[in-house]
């Protein structure tokens, strides 16, 4: 993984070339209307990939497309589905070679509005680099384009279809069909996957004041408290970020919630820590949105929890007391839990209003297979 994504610094050292064939043309890009509710600004693109319809339109079909994995067996969609959010519904991911990914796969939705990529890293920040990943990563191998760079390349070119969708995507460039702008393609459809239609959209942002029921205002209003304290963590747009924090850093995102003891998170999966060294952050991860959260189980970096009421057993309890077996330990007694992550009583009422709650973040137009 660590080897991963040093390639993937490597490989951005070759984007500015392709910005200066991009500027260099002159050729106007095709307008790229965003769709979002009021009082959501447009969020920040890389200058060197600014959105277009035919960019979309490229990423799209590249994402859906085995030809993109060297042996043709799998490709994006196979470990994200949009039934599920683009989510997988597994634990852990396969690779296109059988190797087990030890993370469960995300789901991708609004990631426009996300600060940083993955469970565990605080440093991938753009979409460009995270696409790096699957494609030529070997610690696991998902798609395993390393050294089969031209072999993949050749299917393109030698496909008129995809000739004239490079050709459009980037227009004025002689040799269009390329990995750096494969990737900014996906990166480009993956931040056209807008989801702003659920039940809790139509109340937030739209002023459709009926749109939550009872049950479910109940539950947002249990979302909110200092008893359960969920939207300490998960607010903003994606309820992924802190709440009322002004020009907040990648990093404040991420958080230890007791799901593992010190020495299993520090054996099998230790988070942010894998990557900054710096012990505050022994088995801290990224905190996930909770939009389409009804459809995208198993929860957590490892897919180690089933279901939503598991998930408020788990924070009622103030963490994760494992007795046996291979990950036996004390979760709620990690150093480095977070001190919002207190413990509290709740009845089952409540357990269902907030579950009827988190279901309000279904947004079914976006997870419907047109
Ligand atoms: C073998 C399964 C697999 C394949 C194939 C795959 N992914 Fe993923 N994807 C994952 C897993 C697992 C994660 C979580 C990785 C982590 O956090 O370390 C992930 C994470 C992501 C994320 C980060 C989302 C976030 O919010 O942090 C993006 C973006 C993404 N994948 C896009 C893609 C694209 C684009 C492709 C095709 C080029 C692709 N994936 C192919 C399994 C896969
Ligand atoms: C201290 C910050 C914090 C608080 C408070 C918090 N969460 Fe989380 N939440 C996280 C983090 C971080 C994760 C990911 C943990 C992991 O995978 O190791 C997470 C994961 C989740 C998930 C799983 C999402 C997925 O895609 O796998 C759900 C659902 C969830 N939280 C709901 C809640 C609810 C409901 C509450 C209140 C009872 C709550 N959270 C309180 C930070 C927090």
């Amino acid at each position: 993984m660590y080897l991963a994504l040093k390639r993937s610094k490597r490989f951005l050292l070759f984007m500015p070339a392709a910005v200066l064939i991009l500027s260099c043309s002159g050729v106007p890009m095709n307008a790229w209307q965003w769709s979002l509710p009021p009082g959501v600004d447009v969020p920040e693109v890389p200058a060197d990939n600014p959105m277009s319809a035919a960019k979309v339109v490229l990423g799209e079909r590249l994402f859906f497309d085995n030809q993109l994995t060297a042996n043709q067996a799998m490709s994006c969609s196979s470990c994200h589905h949009r039934s599920k959010s683009f989510s997988e519904g597994l634990s852990f991911t396969v690779g296109s070679t059988g190797e087990k990914n030890r993370r469960n796969s995300a789901t991708l939705v609004n990631l426009a509005f996300n600060r940083s990529f993955t469970w565990g890293n605080a440093e991938l920040e753009h979409l460009e680099e995270q696409i790096v990943i699957p494609l030529f990563g070997t610690e696991p191998l998902e798609m395993g384009a390393t050294g089969r760079e031209q072999e993949i390349l050749q299917r393109f070119k030698a496909d008129q279809t995809y000739r004239d969708l490079f050709a459009s995507a980037f227009p004025g460039e002689r040799d269009a069909i390329n990995f750096i702008n494969i990737v900014k393609a996906l990166a480009s459809y993956l931040r056209s996957l807008n989801s702003f239609n659920s039940a809790y959209d139509r109340f937030r942002y739209f002023g459709d004041s009926n749109a939550l029921n009872e049950s479910e205002l109940r539950g947002f209003a249990l979302f909110n408290s200092d008893k359960t304290r969920c939207s300490r963590c998960h607010s903003g747009v994606n309820l992924n970020e802190p709440i009322d924090t002004q020009r907040l850093a990648a990093e404040d995102t991420f958080h230890n919630t007791g799901l593992y003891s010190f020495d299993v998170a520090r054996k099998f999966d230790d988070g942010l820590f894998e990557i900054t060294q710096r012990a505050d952050d022994h088995g801290k991860f990224k905190t996930p949105t909770l939009r389409n959260i009804e459809v995208t189980s198993p929860y957590m970096h490892d897919g180690s929890i089933n279901s939503l009421e598991e998930i408020i057993d788990f924070y009622a309890a103030g963490g994760r007391l494992i007795e046996r077996g291979w990950k036996a330990g004390d979760g709620r007694a990690h150093p480095n839990k977070s001190s919002d992550i207190t413990g509290f009583v709740i009845s089952a009422e409540e357990k269902r209003d907030l579950i009827a709650f988190l279901k309000s973040l279904t947004d079914r137009e976006f997870i419907s297979v047109n």
